[in-house]
């Protein structure tokens, strides 16, 4: 036998013997067909290199050059013009096929995924979550609000909820007064609330400042007169009329489920959306803690 068709089945041989042990050692399941046949195309791709590397090999030896030079030359180093390989031209249409069998057939998009099985694991457990803790009292929602916050809003909130130093909101007051004069000058429309956008301009000068200086201060005692025209949307109390726009005065459970479901860009900067992040629970859990946080 010539001795170049030894070597390459020396070669064939020591490719499928690796393939066994990679096989052996990973304790691949082959009665599982997917399995099965990319070992089975392991195993052919094996001997079509030997294969082609000994016809290859064989034809340096002994070819001469034949064909038309193209018109191009590089110092002196000169190219062929070849036909399209058809061996290529069919492997390269054969993966096509493959990858169209592969997707429907051999592992279809909605087939068995880690992701799929966590969110659907982390599902169940929210439900679980949900159900122990539907009626926690304020004690359990407090520590449980805490907790959360810590983690996930002190980075910018601060470990007291004060902003560190105007970097975030300082949630121990509900806004200062640049932020509400802020707010009447430029309108906003970003909270997702059932009234929509609050409109530019509400108020101005002297009117504004009052207003501001009320809302800054914890809304105690009778409104200013001025607020009559927010009242309208905000409630003759600035508590939000029902949920339909922000409470001006705390903030309440529906105005932090609003945040966290929108988040939001004001005069200090932005915040986050963490919408999906948490279950009503811990919404819940949240408000009540920022709650405790109010120093009056
Ligand atoms: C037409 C109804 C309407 C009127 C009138 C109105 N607001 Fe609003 N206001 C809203 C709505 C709706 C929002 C929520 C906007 C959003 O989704 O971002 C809001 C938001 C705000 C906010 C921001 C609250 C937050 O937590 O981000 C402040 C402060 C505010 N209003 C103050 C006032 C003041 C002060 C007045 C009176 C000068 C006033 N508003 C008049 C509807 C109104
Ligand atoms: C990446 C920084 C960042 C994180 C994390 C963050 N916040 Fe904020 N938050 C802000 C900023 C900045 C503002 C002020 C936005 C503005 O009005 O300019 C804000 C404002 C708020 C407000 C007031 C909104 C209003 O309408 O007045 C609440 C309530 C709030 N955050 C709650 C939370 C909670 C709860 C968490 C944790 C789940 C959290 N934040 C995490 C940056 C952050």
């Amino acid at each position: 036998m010539n001795s170049l068709i030894v070597k390459a089945l020396g070669f064939a041989a020591i490719l499928i013997i690796a393939t066994i042990v990679v096989v052996k050692q990973m304790h691949i399941d082959l009665s599982d067909p997917i399995n099965a046949i990319t070992i089975i195309g392991a195993i052919a791709i094996a001997v079509l290199t030997a294969g082609v590397s000994a016809k290859y090999i064989s034809q340096m030896k002994s070819d001469t050059a034949s064909g038309e030079l193209a018109d191009e030359n590089w110092d002196g180093i000169g190219e062929y013009k070849n036909e399209l390989p058809s061996g290529w031209a069919y492997a390269f249409l054969g993966t096509i096929v493959w990858a169209l069998w592969y997707w429907t057939i051999g592992y279809p998009v909605d087939a068995f995924s880690q992701i799929g099985q966590w969110n659907e694991e982390v599902k169940t457990y929210n439900k679980k979550f949900e159900e122990v803790h539907k009626n926690a009292d304020q004690a359990t929602l407090q520590q449980m609000g805490e907790s959360i916050f810590l983690v996930q809003c002190a980075p910018c909130h601060g470990v007291t909820g004060d902003g560190l130093s105007g970097k975030a909101q300082d949630l121990t007051k509900r806004m200062s007064k640049e932020q509400v004069l802020y707010v009447i000058k430029n309108g906003q429309n970003q909270l997702g609330y059932p009234m929509g956008a609050m409109p530019p301009g509400m108020a101005s000068g002297e009117a504004a400042e009052k207003i501001a200086t009320w809302i800054a201060n914890g809304s105690k005692g009778t409104p200013p007169a001025e607020f009559a025209v927010c009242a309208s949307c905000h409630g003759a109390d600035g508590k939000g009329n029902n949920g339909m726009s922000p409470n001006l005065t705390e903030y309440d459970q529906p105005l932090v489920e609003h945040v966290l479901k929108q988040g939001k860009k004001g005069m200090i900067g932005r915040m986050p959306a963490f919408h999906g992040r948490f279950t009503p629970v811990q919404v819940k859990a949240l408000a009540t803690y920022i709650n405790t946080l109010k120093d009056n």
